[in-house]
């Protein structure tokens, strides 16, 4: 199993270091052979090679089976001119690589139903999964920019974007998984108003006729944030364009309770894949062992399990981080008011354990 770290900025480091610490005990528990190698990505990058996606970087990520990513970015890296910023270089490795489809499962803890601010009863069981199309959309469309007109006020444009192939994969993986799982696909769009998102309606419904036992509905984006709070249980997959995918992730992170606790894998067609926590490079609570390592551990078990075809390791692990949290250790995010907190390196000790 050839695979790259790369740890990023913020919070990244520290919660990467615990994800491979639980990545070396699952590996010598069932034997795994492990090859892994680690490069710089994002604002450190930047700081030692003049460039957020050194070609060092590229070139490992490309080499490797699978990535583990941890995070980029920080305050001192956002008025850097664009292509030198550190969330370009994630933005250029998810378009170098293809790795079109995001899938961020959204499962609900009962040990943390506290750590919600919604009522237990509406999360209480809620298991989906977003599907986030990640290569194509507002993301990549052109002509962007930002540009000056003839009075000397400036207008800036984005362009959305999808071609009948791009919205055709990335259907067919949402009714795959949709197979997989429950058999619910719910395609969200905003087809009443944009074409883009027409064409997206009618060629997901016309890749549905190939899977017959799946059953695909259909949400316009703004009704689907709302039933996505009022009725989580009801979904099942959730298929969607970038743009959306990204805002209904964020929000779909409040039935688990912390963003702390959301695992991500974006996938190209070989099932080569990226991993990483959603959370991002949190540099308000850097360095400072708070930060929770769950999601970037939950993000080793999607690894082992979608790139490496390793169920019986994957389980492993999440079975590990349950048996923590039911003994009741918390890091602060995902703590109640009365809880004992422990810090980023216990919690992963804490995991390596339950997993030996
Ligand atoms: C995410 C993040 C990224 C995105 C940023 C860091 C570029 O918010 O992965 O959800 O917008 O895709
Ligand atoms: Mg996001």
């Amino acid at each position: 199993m050839k695979i790259a770290i790369l740890p990023g900025d913020g919070i990244g480091p520290e919660v990467t270091r615990q994800a491979v610490k639980v990545l070396r005990a699952v590996a010598s528990r069932f034997g795994l052979a492990l090859e892994l190698s680690e490069a710089l990505i994002g604002g450190c990058a930047y700081e030692a090679h003049g460039h957020p996606l050194p070609p060092g970087t590229l070139a490992l990520a490309r080499e490797a089976n699978a990535i583990l990513f941890g995070a980029e970015g920080g305050f001192q890296y956002e008025t850097l001119p664009r292509g030198l910023r550190p969330g370009d270089a994630l933005l250029t490795l998810r378009r170098e690589l293809d790795l079109f489809a995001n899938f961020r499962p959204i499962v609900a803890w009962p040990e943390l139903a506290d750590a919600s601010t919604l009522k237990p009863e509406v999360i209480e069981g809620v298991d989906l999964t977003i599907l986030r199309e990640l290569t194509s959309d507002l993301y990549f469309g052109e002509p962007r920019g930002i540009e000056t007109l003839r009075d000397g006020s400036r207008r800036g444009i984005n362009t959305m974007s999808y071609t009948e192939a791009e919205i055709r994969r990335i259907a067919h993986a949402g009714f795959r998984a949709a197979r997989s799982r429950r058999g619910k696909l719910c395609s969200v769009d905003k087809a009443n108003v944009l074409e883009t998102m027409e064409l997206w309606r009618e060629v997901v419904t016309e890749v549905g006729t190939e899977y017959p036992d799946v059953k695909l509905s259909h949400l316009y984006i703004d009704a689907a944030a709302m039933a996505l709070v009022r009725t989580p249980k009801a979904f099942d997959v959730i298929v969607t364009a970038n743009l959306f995918g990204d805002i209904l992730s964020d929000e779909a992170s409040m039935l688990v309770g912390s963003i702390g606790m959301l695992p991500s894998a974006s996938l190209n067609a070989d099932s080569k894949g990226l991993f990483e926590p959603v959370h991002g490079c949190a540099p308000d609570i850097a360095g400072r062992d708070i930060a929770n390592p769950l999601a970037a551990i939950l993000s080793v078990a999607m690894m082992l399990r979608l790139s490496f075809g390793r169920e019986d390791a994957a389980s492993a692990v999440e079975a590990a981080v349950r048996k923590i949290l039911a003994e009741g250790h918390r890091t602060q995010d995902i703590a109640a008011s009365d809880e004992v907190v422990i810090g980023t390196e216990e919690m992963g000790d804490r995991v390596t354990r339950a997993l030996a």
